[in-house]
């Protein structure tokens, strides 16, 4: 069993990423600073908790130290969010991200980070992969890349072991469906279920390569064991393009009375996302992704059963 840290582990992806850890007996240390994450997603019986921000380097490197393997999660999320505040963004995304691998530079540990699509930005070409020209449209976008190269970096400076996931569109439970920024796919359910219209920027037709939360643990948890490395951006994605008017069709068959509001496109918003998962298939051989509308039913489920414990969570600031 491995001694692992999750940075971000309060929030959506990590907390799941921390139970499934548990789960297997590793020992888990949590760095988060509850900004979007919530303090009820912390079992103490299964975590020791750090609350701090990536931006406080000693403290952080306290909490790091002993990790054989960290999952660095934490970040400011949210494309709308950074054009409000790049600056902010870039600390805790770029500048964090530098932190968490002066840690591991000195400690050695295993270093897995959660990159974003976004960074293809203006590149329309589909379906993306790894080899093509990035181009960030969103200071968030610019941030993950920033935290890419130091990732390469500090793989070829100093022999880190590191590897580089960039996700698409990841959901399921325990994600956030209340706060101003939250993603499309929790947002519109937790909507339909108080009966309430749902908000479409633009016709519908942009669409995304949505990836369930269980198949992203797949991954984090076999490129642990196996102990996955790569040099450069493994996109973690199946290629399985969905367009958001038949997500919205899915939807309706649980809610048969769904209404949809058409509202402007939103600055920032990439139109399409599709990966060629050649590099992903290759690397992890074994994973098998969960069915998009099986994944849907199991979150709509969820959130039925659960969606209290992650909704009315603290507003989020700019
Ligand atoms: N969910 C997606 O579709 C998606 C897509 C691409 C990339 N990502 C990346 O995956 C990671 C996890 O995303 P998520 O969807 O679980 O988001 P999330 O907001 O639920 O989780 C992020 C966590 O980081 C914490 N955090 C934020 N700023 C921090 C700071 N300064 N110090 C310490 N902790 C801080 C938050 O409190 C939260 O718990 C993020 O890096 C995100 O950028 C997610």
């Amino acid at each position: 069993m491995a001694h692992v840290a999750v940075t971000g582990g309060a929030g959506f992806i990590g907390s799941n990423l921390v139970a499934a850890l548990a789960q297997k007996g590793h020992q888990v240390t949590v760095v988060d600073d509850l900004s979007t994450g919530l303090a009820s997603n912390i079992n103490p019986d299964i975590c020791e908790f750090h609350h701090l921000s990536l931006v406080d380097q000693v403290p952080l490197g306290l909490a790091l130290a002993d990790a054989e393997v960290i999952f660095h999660l934490g970040a400011r999320g949210s494309v709308p969010r950074s054009l409000k505040n790049p600056v902010a963004t870039h600390d805790v995304n770029a500048t964090g991200t530098l932190n968490v691998l002066e840690v591991a530079r000195s400690t050695g540990a295993h270093v897995f980070f959660s990159s974003s699509s976004s960074v293809y930005g203006r590149n329309g070409t589909l379906p993306k992969d790894e080899s093509m020209w990035l181009a960030p449209m969103t200071p968030y976008a610019a941030s993950k890349l920033s935290a890419e190269g130091y990732m390469q970096a500090y793989g070829s400076a100093y022999g880190v072991p590191i590897t580089l996931l960039r996700f698409f569109n990841v959901f399921g439970p325990r994600q956030r469906p209340d706060h101003e920024y939250a993603a499309v796919i929790p947002k519109w359910i937790w909507k339909a279920m108080q009966g309430e219209p749902i908000d479409v920027y633009g016709d519908g037709s942009q669409s995304r390569d949505f990836t369930y939360v269980k198949t992203v643990l797949d991954i984090c948890l076999d490129g642990m064991k196996r102990k996955v490395t790569h040099e450069g951006a493994i996109n973690l994605a199946f290629g399985n393009r969905i367009t958001l008017i038949q997500t919205i069709d899915m939807l309706r068959v649980h809610f048969p009375d769904l209404r949809v509001n058409f509202l402007p496109p939103r600055a920032g918003d990439v139109k399409d996302s599709q990966n060629d998962p050649v590099l992903l298939k290759r690397l992890f051989p074994n994973i098998v992704p969960t069915d998009f509308e099986i994944a849907l039913t199991e979150t709509i489920n969820w959130l039925k059963e659960y969606g209290q414990s992650v909704a009315n969570g603290p507003t989020v600031t700019d």
